[in-house]
């Protein structure tokens, strides 16, 4: 592939022109007498990973405009008072959406805490009431990475429909969502779907026929580019911490450098999905405001 042919799937420019489209759509709610949308995040414990993401969460709503609360607890809190927060963000008439930053203390169970936030403020998807909803193709909240990569690839004006996708990994956050959603009879849908995991034969194979590569295993540069169809689009779920050469650094789940080589497009890692999951959730946040679930 010669770089000419190459596309670097961007996640800064595409989520800077997402922002933008939800800061114009939800101003443009203001001035038809909706309220600006307010998203509440509860954070438990000092996990420095879940504290950067949730940072990121509430300086995203400031750039486009919503409002943001976060209530954080310690890491010890009693089950009862973090259910009784719950409670009063569900029935908080200011708060159209919220969530609970995972993962959560041992001693607290996360069904239990995912089943106790109101379906119609669940902006994370999380809720069994949502994820069936998604499967049936009903309207809902679309849990925010898969939402994001269906976002950066309408953005890129990346095709879909009648394409081979394999999803490689099978967690309920990626891997099972995007399977359902790009098959779906949808315009962001439509392919064949191959879902491969941890317990697939033939691993190489599958990847050799696909045209739409989404990598969501957690596994530093596990796929090299040796294993993609010439010309293949390649979406990196992945963010994983590596040392190299005495420094820490961040790679995804495909070996970016001889990926370029043989693929038309890939996500960079950091860089890629990982700024598009953050447009996912200002989406699900607009759409709970302006009651669009
Ligand atoms: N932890 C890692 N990813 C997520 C997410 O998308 N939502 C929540 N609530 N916690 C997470």
């Amino acid at each position: 592939m010669s770089s000419a042919d190459f596309l670097l799937l961007d996640g800064k420019a595409a989520s800077a022109a997402w922002k933008e489209h939800i800061r114009k759509e939800a101003a443009e709610g203001v001035l038809v007498g909706k309220h600006r949308p307010h998203l509440a995040a509860i954070l438990v414990g000092d996990h420095p990973a879940s504290a950067a993401y949730v940072a990121g969460k509430i300086k995203d709503c400031e750039e486009v405009g919503f409002k943001s609360t976060l209530l954080r607890f310690p890491a010890d809190v009693h089950k009862e008072d973090l259910m009784e927060a719950i409670d009063a963000l569900n029935r908080r008439k200011d708060v159209d959406g919220f969530i609970v930053q995972l993962p959560l203390p041992n001693h607290i169970s996360e069904h239990e805490v995912l089943l106790a936030i109101d379906p119609a403020k669940d902006v994370d998807g999380f809720h069994p009431e949502n994820v069936g909803r998604m499967a049936l193709g009903l309207p809902t909240f679309v849990p925010a990475t898969p939402y994001g990569i269906l976002l950066l690839l309408e953005h890129f004006e990346i095709p879909t429909a009648g394409k081979h996708a394999v999803v490689v990994g099978r967690s309920h956050i990626v891997g099972s969502p995007i399977s359902i959603l790009l098959s779906q009879n949808t315009p962001a849908g439509n392919a064949t779907v191959t879902l491969v995991h941890s317990r697939t034969e033939g691993l190489e194979e599958h990847l050799r026929n696909a045209d739409l590569v989404v990598a969501a295993i957690g596994k530093p540069e596990f796929i090299p580019g040796s294993w993609l169809k010439p010309g293949a689009v390649v979406i990196d779920v992945g963010i994983n911490r590596v040392e190299r050469n005495g420094k820490s650094r961040l790679v995804g789940d495909v070996d970016f450098s001889s990926a370029v080589e043989v693929a038309s497009a890939v996500t960079p890692v950091p860089g890629g999905v990982g700024l598009m999951t953050r447009v996912g959730l200002l989406m699900n946040t607009l759409k709970a405001a302006h009651g669009l679930r």
